[in-house]
């Protein structure tokens, strides 16, 4: 719902829920309904002024998260993206649902997101390393939805999967799958397992992560992991695996990922020309779900 009483534009936020389901002002008392509308004015004698309205947002509930329609279009939850993964997942074998805000555009934090390259360099030691930067990078399209895989042979765990797996051999094979589903959703299947075995048989998580902008400049960063092939029973364990997963993956974001990210928003900004970046081999999976994305905005517009 707007957050902007239109009576003297106090927030809504700032007011309180009375009668189960009415948005109750906080500056002067009016009430709204969950549609907008204004259902009473206590101040004599009543009457509700037809301009006393709000927009109101539809929304839905689904994968543990709330999705709202603020468009023009008709809101369709068969769209929603598929996070199925955190449905029924034991409480332990997920992370903190987390979130911040980065100061840049969405689609910087989409390019980061959809370039697996990076981890080896950025996140060198936690999340990837020197034996992961030479694996090739493959692209597939599914409906509109862009998939980059990464498959890494014969490498040291970095840090985060060591940890994962308490015996894990002294060389792993690592793999990673991310989905971007339009505008900005993505979904990211990562982990290691034994040299040459199904990646089924090894253990790592589901990392999911929302991005909603918020304006040209900012975004809220939504993110949680739901973990698969855990590899121990011991609970006191899987607690320690679980904190420590959310800490890792925020240090990597919030430290490495976002200052990286919002000093190219500045560096962007501050050009007097119209820059065009050069693209490298790992590019691949930025420039497809680009070329998706600007499709459907043409197709909106
Ligand atoms: S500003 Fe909301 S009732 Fe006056
Ligand atoms: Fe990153």
């Amino acid at each position: 719902m707007q957050d902007r009483c239109p009576h003297r534009y106090a927030p809504l936020s700032l007011g309180r829920v009375v009668h189960g389901d009415k948005i109750q002002c906080i500056y002067h008392g009016l009430e709204f309904d969950a549609a907008g509308a204004c259902t009473l004015n206590p101040h004599p004698p009543g009457n509700i002024p037809s301009r006393a309205v709000l927009k109101s947002y539809p929304i839905a509930e689904k994968h543990k998260a709330i999705w709202i329609w603020m468009g023009d279009r008709e809101a369709d939850t068969a769209r929603i993206p598929d996070f199925s993964v955190l449905d029924n997942v034991p409480e332990i074998y997920t992370t903190k649902r987390d979130k911040m805000m980065i100061k840049a555009n969405y689609e910087l934090v989409v390019d980061n997101l959809l370039d697996l390259s990076h981890t080896c360099y950025l996140h060198e030691g936690i999340l990837g390393n020197a034996d992961t930067v030479d694996s090739e990078i493959t692209i597939e399209h599914d409906g509109d939805d862009v998939i980059a895989g990464r498959h890494a042979t014969n490498c040291v765990p970095p840090g985060m999967w060591a940890m994962l797996w308490p015996d894990h051999p002294e060389r792993v094979d690592k793999f990673s799958r991310i989905r971007w589903m339009a505008p900005s959703t993505l979904r990211l299947f990562v982990g290691v397992c034994d040299p040459g075995k199904p990646f089924e048989t090894g253990t790592g998580y589901h990392a999911i992560h929302m991005l909603t902008p918020e304006t040209d400049r900012t975004t809220h960063y939504f993110f949680t992991a739901s973990r698969f092939g855990v590899k121990t029973t011991d609970a006191s364990l899987n607690r320690e695996i679980q904190a420590k997963i959310a800490k890792m993956r925020r240090f990597a974001f919030e430290e490495q990922d976002a200052p990286v990210i919002e000093a190219q928003q500045l560096n962007i900004d501050g050009s007097d020309n119209q820059l065009d970046p050069i693209n490298l081999s790992i590019d691949v999976g930025p420039v497809r779900y680009k070329r998706v994305l600007q499709k459907m905005l043409a197709a909106e517009a």
